[in-house]
């Protein structure tokens, strides 16, 4: 039998990703619809256990599908990994009359989700991050802003590059997953493309294909680096010192996690939003909402996490083809 969900409490959690906003505004406005209530959880996790919840309507996300960031802010929280903490959520949610839970955030929010659901409040995650490492959905919100983002400044620092004839090492954000640095290498035409992924650390073949460019002609070499390895003002310092050529670092950072989300974010962050609503409607709990080979999909969440994906092999060798 399932049970009817009266109250449902959205919260976001985790590293922020644009078009957070316009998920939250799915769930209030598709729960208000069906005439639910909703409660907004502010902080994430951290929120839920200090019992900082806000009643929200249809005009608390008033004006929001645009903006970047989250409304409801963001925390990453220690003690919701503790059975006790845990177990201190979900009486404070029985409290507060949440009977359903959407959590937008990645993998480690899942799995508070999924520990919730244990503990008797139906619950269902979005994948929330720039980064793309979530292993059940082809989509995550905020990735698609943030590789724009990415993308113009790239472009900004390669016209000062090709002017000054210099070598330049960009770092994005991933600190585990190079799925921004790829799809940026291939956007903005970088000559290499480091990733947490592959990259074997083997700075001598970097060098020597810095070298060799250059005698083929080339204005510049870009080089694209992710977070993951990171030490990109060391490594500037010694590919200029090894090549003779002027060699500058670029560090890209938060403001990729900013901005307005692209059409994309917004749009796949509405329907993911909604349909977090329509299966807590139905009586479902401990699902993730994906987007899967084309499609709107939901997966257990404990089936998600068990996924594994890595970077796709045959688009990474397609990037070493368009550049040489
Ligand atoms: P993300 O959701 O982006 O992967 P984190 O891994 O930092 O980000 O997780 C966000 C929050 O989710 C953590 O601060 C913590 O409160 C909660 N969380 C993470 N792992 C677990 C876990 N194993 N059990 C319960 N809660 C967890
Ligand atoms: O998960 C998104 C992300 O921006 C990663 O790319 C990055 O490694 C991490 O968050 C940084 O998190 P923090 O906000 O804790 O510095």
């Amino acid at each position: 039998m399932t049970k009817e969900v009266k109250t449902i409490g959205v919260l976001t959690s985790g590293g922020d990703a644009p078009g957070m906003n316009a998920s939250i505004r799915a769930v209030v406005r598709t729960a208000i619809n069906k005439g639910m209530k909703v409660k907004g959880i502010m902080r994430g996790y951290a929120g839920l256990l200090q019992e900082e919840i806000v009643d929200m309507d249809g005009t608390s996300v008033a004006d929001t599908i645009g903006r970047g960031g989250t409304i409801l802010y963001t925390a990453r929280c220690p003690e919701f990994t503790t059975v006790e903490g845990q177990k201190k959520g979900a009486e404070i949610c029985k409290k507060h009359g949440i009977d359903g839970l959407v959590v937008i955030g990645g993998d480690g929010s899942y799995r508070g989700a999924g520990k919730l659901s244990a503990l008797g409040v139906n619950t269902v995650g979005l994948p929330g991050t720039i980064d793309l490492d979530i292993a059940c959905t082809d989509y995550t919100i905020g990735f698609d802003t943030a590789i724009n983002t990415a993308m113009e400044a790239i472009d900004k620092v390669r016209d000062t590059s090709t002017s000054h004839e210099r070598c330049s090492i960009i770092e994005v954000m991933g600190r585990h997953a190079g799925y921004i640095a790829l799809w940026c290498g291939i956007a903005n035409g970088a000559e290499d493309i480091l990733l947490p992924e592959r990259y074997d650390g083997n700075e001598q073949m970097l060098i020597n294909r810095i070298i060799e460019n250059r005698k083929r002609g080339k204005k510049h070499h870009i080089i694209i680096n992710a977070e993951g390895i990171g030490h990109s003002a060391s490594m500037a310092r010694r590919i200029e010192a090894a090549t003779g050529l002027e060699t500058r670092a670029t560090i890209l950072g938060y403001m990729q996690r900013g901005g307005a989300p692209t059409c994309k974010d917004r749009v796949y962050a509405s329907i993911m939003g909604s349909k977090a609503v329509e299966l807590l409607a139905e009586g479902k709990t401990n699902r993730v909402v994906a987007y899967k080979h084309g499609e709107f999909v939901d997966f257990d969440i404990q089936e998600a996490l068990n996924m594994t994906k890595d970077i796709p092999e045959d688009q990474y060798e397609i990037s070493k083809l368009l550049v040489r």
